[in-house]
């Protein structure tokens, strides 16, 4: 990878077989300690306790009182599931096996039901318990590195998400293949075109053949940018190819970086003023960010564990007052099936399929290796303020 003077990075090496290049990347099959991570929505965590996993770590979530709670799901006893406990007092869960009680806020066994009030255990035994936050109608937990304290949830959230109102419609699916292939799919330069060209989302508006893409880097995000966008090619000795159909709209005659099928004549004034420098974003530990005219869709890639991640996509519109009901109407009638549905199930189907490393990169795999750099190098650095917090305590 080699940064030019235009700030923009270009791929040096093509035909890299292995990850050894990003060794903390390498090791995160089950996904980066030091984040926040979405669980499942907000209503769906009540009085009676659910499990989960996330980056490895097995999750009992439980609503006391309004307030969500997370505990480890492995009771100390004989390591029952708490998650299949319920509660007999409040602010606590009692585990379903002997009745082993514990305070939801700190995880201290406070009651032994089958071992009477004087139980000589009680207080001496604990389950650890994780940071909880709501935001965007998701419950988060945060998964730390050893003993640290989260980061404030916010700093986390692309920020047009913390400060402007918005509407919102998402689908969480559980998915088999391993979060990175997810999360390199979605920021993935090369295949929209190709394997999406049948979606129905499509249907309508034209792909390009193929572009020219760099890679820009601001605050916490990378983003593709197009330098050049073709909508046919010919190929040597082969033949010419294009997505362009008949029924199709016209590509425009311009290269553009909102939307991925066009320029668009009127950019929400929200999205306009985050000055994106491309459409499509990705940032740490895996949120990808879609901007179109009118909305922002994001896929969040949730490690579950190596083998299994879950997908929470969200489009979002920037609007308030009666324009919502128009949102939620075209999201339910429109938007969940064909995008978060069938478009989404093509990336879905690849990124159980997919089968690397070892692997030969091409040119538009630039926004994959730049992702790993990314990654890498956030690693890094959290790492080393870590270790420097850690010296001075
Ligand atoms: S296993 Fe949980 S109380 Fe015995
Ligand atoms: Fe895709």
């Amino acid at each position: 990878m080699s940064q030019t003077t235009d700030g923009k990075v270009r791929p040096r090496h093509a035909g890299r077989q292995d990850w050894s290049t990003w060794p903390q990347y390498n090791a995160a099959a089950s996904g980066f300690a030091g984040y926040w991570y979405p669980v499942t929505w907000s209503s769906h965590v009540t009085g009676k306790p659910s499990a989960f996993t996330i980056c490895g770590e097995k999750l009992a979530l439980i609503r006391d009182n309004g307030t969500v709670y997370a505990l480890h799901d492995r009771c100390p006893h004989r390591g029952v599931p708490l998650s299949l406990g319920e509660q007999q007092f409040p602010g606590t869960l009692s585990c379903p096996y002997h009745g082993w009680t514990y305070n939801l806020p700190d995880g201290r066994l406070c009651a032994v039901i089958t071992d009477g009030p004087g139980s000589p255990i009680c207080g001496k035994v604990s389950v650890r318990t994780y940071p909880v936050e709501e935001r965007l109608g998701l419950v988060w937990v945060y998964i730390a590195i050893g003993d640290e304290e989260p980061h404030p949830i916010d700093e986390q959230l692309p920020a047009e998400l913390v400060s402007n109102p918005f509407v919102l419609g998402g689908r969480i699916q559980p998915r088999t293949g391993n979060w990175r292939f997810a999360c390199e799919n979605g920021f993935d330069e090369g295949h929209a075109k190709y394997l999406h060209r049948t979606a129905l989302w499509r249907l309508f508006k034209p792909m390009p053949a193929w572009n020219i893409t760099s890679i820009v880097a601001k605050g916490r995000w990378i983003y593709r940018v197009q330098d050049e966008v073709h909508w046919d090619a010919d190929f040597p000795g082969v033949g010419r190819w294009s997505n362009k159909r008949w029924w199709k709209a016209n590509p425009p005659d311009t290269t553009f970086n909102i939307g991925n099928t066009g320029a668009a004549k009127k950019v929400d004034p929200t999205i306009e003023a985050q000055q994106f420098p491309g459409f499509a974003s990705l940032s740490m530990p895996g949120v990808l960010r879609i901007a179109y005219p009118k909305f922002i869709h994001y896929e969040f890639y949730v490690p579950v564990d190596a083998d299994n991640h879950r997908y929470v996509g969200m489009m979002v519109n920037f609007t308030k007052g009666w324009h919502t009901a128009r949102f939620y109407a075209k999201y339910l009638g429109v938007i969940r099936w064909l995008f978060h549905g069938q478009f989404s199930g093509q990336d879905a189907w690849m990124v159980d399929v997919t089968d690397a490393p070892p692997e030969k990169l091409y040119r538009p795999d630039i926004s994959l290796t730049a992702w790993r750099n990314l990654a890498e190098q956030e690693t890094t650095e959290r790492r080393a303020s870590a270790d420097a917090k850690d010296s001075h305590s």
